[in-house]
């Protein structure tokens, strides 16, 4: 079975299959726009070293700042902790940079999982994607592990607390027009989100 992937418009909460080539536009649009409505990087308990907003040059700051939020989720459900992995944040810049002229929440055909985030705005961190990735948590029923039906979505969280996975790397963007706005995508490897298996559990090949 092949794992699904999943995208992400910020506010949305619109996904996409690998395959489909414009993501749905549903909900509020005007939302898009808004200003960051709450501390993401306080909710994950996060202190970056340097009170610079220096994401976009210091690739130690983005890291850490990315494996922090995930590996707070992480915790949560007592999952081993990711590790960063420069080959797969290598990979998410390189495919980024494919959509710097569209940024469209497109995905790549890699092998391994992939979230996807797109903001009409450019104030976008980590954080801020990690955590509108988290928030399908509220849909996700670990009991007959299922979603909520669409356009609810789920696959950005299973993808962040599949015990299998162990390696992460994430890049963000901003695209070639400045009201395009900015993408961000994690990489996860091995990847998961394969159907009807919990997310939580060892994977049985
Ligand atoms: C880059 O970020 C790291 C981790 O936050 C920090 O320790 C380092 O001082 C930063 N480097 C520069 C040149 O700002």
């Amino acid at each position: 079975m092949r794992p699904f992937h999943f995208c992400m418009f910020f506010l949305l909460v619109a996904t996409v299959s690998a395959v489909a080539q414009t993501p749905a536009q549903s909900g509020n649009p005007s939302l898009q726009g808004e200003p960051r409505r709450f501390d993401t990087r306080e909710y994950f308990g996060y202190v970056p070293a340097n009170e610079d907003d220096a994401l976009f040059t210091n690739q130690t700051a983005l890291a850490e700042e990315f494996l922090h939020a995930h590996n707070w989720i992480r915790k949560q459900y007592n999952l081993p902790a990711y590790a960063w992995d420069e080959e797969l944040a290598s990979y998410a810049r390189g495919y980024l940079m494919q959509r710097y002229e569209d940024c469209k929440l497109i995905h790549s055909n890699s092998k391994f999982g992939e979230n996807l985030f797109w903001g009409k705005q450019r104030h976008w961190a980590p954080s801020d994607a990690t955590y509108y990735w988290y928030q399908e948590k509220q849909w996700y029923d670990f009991k007959t592990l299922s979603c909520a039906p669409p356009p609810k979505a789920c696959g950005h969280f299973t993808q962040m607390v599949w015990r299998d996975s162990q390696r992460i790397g994430c890049a963000l963007q901003h695209c070639h027009n400045i009201h395009m706005g900015m993408l961000i995508a994690c990489e996860y490897d091995p990847a998961g989100n394969y159907v009807n298996e919990n997310p939580l559990q060892l994977h049985v090949a």
